[in-house]
């Protein structure tokens, strides 16, 4: 299926680096764009000639917009979303806020990513809490009816990840969230993988919680991430951490906290960062987050299709339906050294190991594996070109 829609021309014009370098690893840390470049750099340039502070001042309308930017790509309100400096600490603050106790129970997915599954054992060695994990369809993606037979009454938590970093499955997030909902049980999705890479929204997904970061498929700058909180939640959690920007110290023995998301911010955060994940927001809404997933759903169904007609090549993507990573081993060959050889060309791809997932590629029994994530700036002679490079090998 082509995407007709899609202006290629414009996403790769605006996409200098694509001149010098494949770049498929959009699952690591994409390209940016020029306009979300030029956001960052604009910003910069006025912190050197006015200082921090005053630039900050100046930049408050582009701020704030930042908020609604944000809030338009998922579907929810300006109130709702907290800007944090990655998806990790986005998470965190939500589910470290989550008043879970002993024999409390966590249910989450096979396909889950190594730092939500540390919190959850942190949580269980500290706090007593129960993880579960659900187990997996025929296919690799959460079972919902397995889901929905584990819960009981001391569930308190559904978590998990939408798009994981390890291989090609796209979870079915919607499911899940209706089975939450149905339930009365809070629900935390990571969204790091499939922010910028597909249509997301809070109402359709039926997630209280969602963490995402900046600089993988919503091209915006490294070091920024942001939270969505429900705002019937945002107010029944207490975060963790509170500064002088979350709460306010109102007399000598006493504090508040702010109403919206914001209490699950920090004072001094990456202001430039700031303005760049806005733009970063607009500039893939201006593209039509449909269109993204439309372009990419091609690309990789035609680079798992080449792969698989490599002989000994073996993609290791799991799912019905697959994002835009695509994830493969060579018969010879080990994933770090498929990643140097390429990059020493100019080819950008990544490896994913047991250590990342070991409900996932530990229970396959999988060793690291490379990661091969192109976007919508690719285009389908790179793809060619990355074929031509593996045949090399
Ligand atoms: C599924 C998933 N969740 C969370 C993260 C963490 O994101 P960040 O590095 O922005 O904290 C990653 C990063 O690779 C990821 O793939």
């Amino acid at each position: 299926m082509k995407s007709d829609s899609l202006d290629l021309a414009r996403a790769r014009a605006e996409t200098p680096a694509v001149r010098n370098v494949l770049h498929f690893n959009n699952a690591g840390s994409a390209l940016m764009p020029d306009p979300v470049h030029q956001a960052v750099l604009g910003h910069l340039q006025r912190e050197a000639e006015i200082g921090g502070y005053e630039a900050h001042d100046e930049a408050i309308p582009r701020l704030e917009a930042m908020y609604a930017s944000l809030a338009r790509l998922v579907n929810a309100a300006p109130d709702e979303i907290a800007f944090v400096e990655n998806a990790t600490r986005a998470w965190d603050m939500a589910f470290y806020s989550l008043p879970l106790k002993a024999g409390d129970r966590i249910l989450t997915a096979e396909a889950e990513y190594a730092s939500n599954v540390i919190a959850y054992l942190q949580a269980a060695k500290h706090r007593g809490v129960i993880l579960d994990v659900v187990p997996s369809d025929p296919e690799g993606a959460i079972d919902v009816a397995a889901l929905e037979r584990m819960i009981d009454a001391n569930v308190k938590l559904i978590a998990i990840t939408h798009v994981p970093s390890q291989g090609g499955l796209i979870n079915p997030a919607e499911e899940v969230g209706r089975i939450a909902r149905k339930h009365g049980i809070p629900y935390l999705l990571d969204a790091c993988q499939s922010v910028g890479q597909l249509p997301l929204d809070v109402e359709a997904l039926g997630c209280d919680m969602l963490s995402a970061t900046g600089r993988k498929f919503l091209r915006g700058p490294r070091g920024t991430g942001f939270l969505y909180v429900r705002r019937a939640l945002v107010e029944k959690l207490e975060p963790v951490f509170l500064d002088l920007h979350a709460a306010t110290w109102i007399s000598e023995r006493e504090y508040t906290i702010a109403p919206d998301a914001k209490r699950f911010e920090n004072w001094e955060s990456f202001v430039a960062g700031r303005l760049g994940l806005g733009a970063a927001a607009d500039y893939a809404m201006g593209f039509g987050l449909e269109a993204i997933a439309a372009h990419n759903r091609h690309l990789a169904a035609q680079l798992r299709a080449g792969l698989e007609d490599i002989p000994g090549i073996k993609v290791h993507d799991r799912g019905r339906e697959k994002s835009a990573i695509v994830t493969f081993g060579h018969p010879h060959l080990d994933a770090e050294t498929i990643k140097q050889r390429l990059r020493a060309q100019g080819i950008h791809t990544s490896t994913s190991s047991p250590d990342y997932a070991r409900f996932d590629l530990g229970r396959r029994k999988l060793p690291p594996i490379v990661r091969a994530s192109p976007h919508y700036y690719n285009d389908e002679s790179e793809i060619e070109r990355f074929l031509g490079a593996i045949r090399a090998l």
